[in-house]
């Protein structure tokens, strides 16, 4: 349920930010799964952020005078028939109650109020691309206030685009925030230790997926935060892998990237094990390779640095080892200027978390100093395809190793550490449960 206060404290704080104005974020549309049948609806987080509210067709409006915040909130009418069919709602009157908006209304009226409301402030803060109608509405509204200017002598001229202050702020996490994206962490890791602990050669991908989703929703999650990726040998190096089909062979990789939704927060884990509990030569050299980078890029996070310079970091330390294991050939700067480490390592370090995956892209990763409260994931990886120019031993390996890492006033908390990654405690821990 909403944290009212914590809501509450976030509209004081963009309004404050933005300036005198209106705020309005509003839900996506909803989407089709097939037919008359729908994907099951998540609110925009931004919508979330702001408000908590869960239901499809909501608008919210913060108006601000540069004294104080007025929270307008617009949602679905209450519909005896549609909510027998389709869920019950809210309706206006549970707006105000329960989420504690200062005004409700039935989102058919937004229309009218909203140029009630344009005529007043000269600053419209709206990102537009998100819900067409919206988009629609709020420049066609606009147009109209812009219109009407001559008689009342204001009227709203300025379509601003609020993505990067609400970012900024969305990026440093609150104490009560952390309290849940811990919870999600650790519920991701019990998962992932879980499937690490049954895992054994035939058994298939979806095996594991369905595993990993039982133990998320078992712990009161909503389910996965994105889809699983359970790759194993080859599939590993697809980074978006998500068919999760095939059987999982003696002697190969399985690479699991998954992590659970709680409360509307995200975790993002990935580990990478062998599935018959038993590392390989070469598959060591690689595992240990992205584990050593990781824990050195880990080591690094501290307010003040770059995330950049982390990333850096590990496109340093992944090439060099690539170098030594005759798999990149060449000069080291040659390589590092012209890209070449890209074939194996092919994304950047890791990205910011929150309510989203991929949360508050806006908050440059390539220039942003760390600051207590950002969390993001450590996440390098080595994909190797199985082309005849690689050494053979080294052919269809790949290696991700990923954790959430909180950045604190003295340096990090990994708030996935849980699940264990060291290559002696991995090997211990496969195979060491059966499923019922
Ligand atoms: N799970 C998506 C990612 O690691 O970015
Ligand atoms: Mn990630
Ligand atoms: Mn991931």
């Amino acid at each position: 349920m909403v944290n009212l206060i914590e809501v509450s404290k976030r509209r004081n704080q963009i309004m404050k930010k933005l300036g005198k104005g209106l705020l309005i974020v509003s839900s996506l549309p909803e989407a089709t799964y097939s037919n008359d049948v729908e994907f099951k609806f998540r609110q925009h987080t931004d919508v979330l952020y702001f408000t908590g509210f869960p239901e499809p067709g909501t608008t919210c409006i913060l108006e601000y005078d540069g004294d104080k915040v007025i929270y307008h909130l617009f949602v679905r009418k209450r519909d005896k028939l549609m909510e027998t069919w389709n869920g019950r709602r809210f309706g206006t009157e549970g707006a105000l109650e329960k989420f504690k908006a200062d005004n409700a209304y039935e989102n058919g009226e937004l229309e009218k109020f909203i140029l009630d409301l344009f005529k007043k402030y000269e600053n419209v803060f709206y990102e537009l691309g998100n819900n067409k109608s919206t988009d629609e509405l709020i420049i066609s509204s606009i147009q109209k206030a812009v219109k009407s200017q001559d008689k009342t002598g204001k009227g709203s001229t300025a379509l601003i685009n609020p993505a990067f202050e609400i970012h900024e702020l969305r990026s440093i996490k609150s104490s009560y925030e952390i309290e849940l994206l811990r919870k999600v962490a650790k519920i991701s890791a019990e998962a992932h230790t879980r499937a690490m602990a049954v895992s054994k050669p035939g058994m298939f991908e979806y095996q594991i997926e369905a595993l990993i989703d039982y133990e998320f929703r078992k712990n009161g999650s909503k389910g996965p935060a994105y889809p699983s990726i359970v790759g194993g040998g080859i599939n590993g190096t697809i980074l978006h892998y998500i068919e999760n089909q095939d059987e999982l062979r003696d002697n190969e990789l399985l690479l699991v990237d998954a992590g659970a939704e709680f409360d509307s927060y995200a975790a993002d884990i990935t580990r990478t094990w062998p599935i018959n509990g038993k590392f390989t030569e070469s598959q060591k050299e690689i595992y240990q390779l992205v584990l050593d980078v990781q824990l050195a890029c880990i080591a690094m996070v501290k307010p003040g640095v770059k995330f950049w310079d982390i990333n850096e970091k590990s496109i340093e330390l992944i090439t060099k080892g690539l170098i030594n294991f005759g798999i990149l050939g060449g000069d080291y700067d040659k390589i590092i200027e012209d890209k070449g480490y890209k074939r194996f390592y092919p994304h950047g370090l890791g990205h910011w978390l929150g309510i989203d995956t991929h949360d508050t892209s806006y908050v440059d990763r390539k220039i942003e100093t760390l600051k207590p409260g950002h969390y993001f994931t450590i996440e390098p990886g080595i994909y190797i395809s199985d082309e005849e120019d690689i050494p053979e031993k080294y052919r269809g390996i790949a290696v991700r190793i990923e954790d959430d890492v909180l950045v604190t006033e003295e340096g990090y908390d990994i708030l996935t550490s849980d699940v264990v990654k060291e290559i002696d405690e991995v090997e211990k821990l496969i195979g060491s449960q059966v499923l019922p």
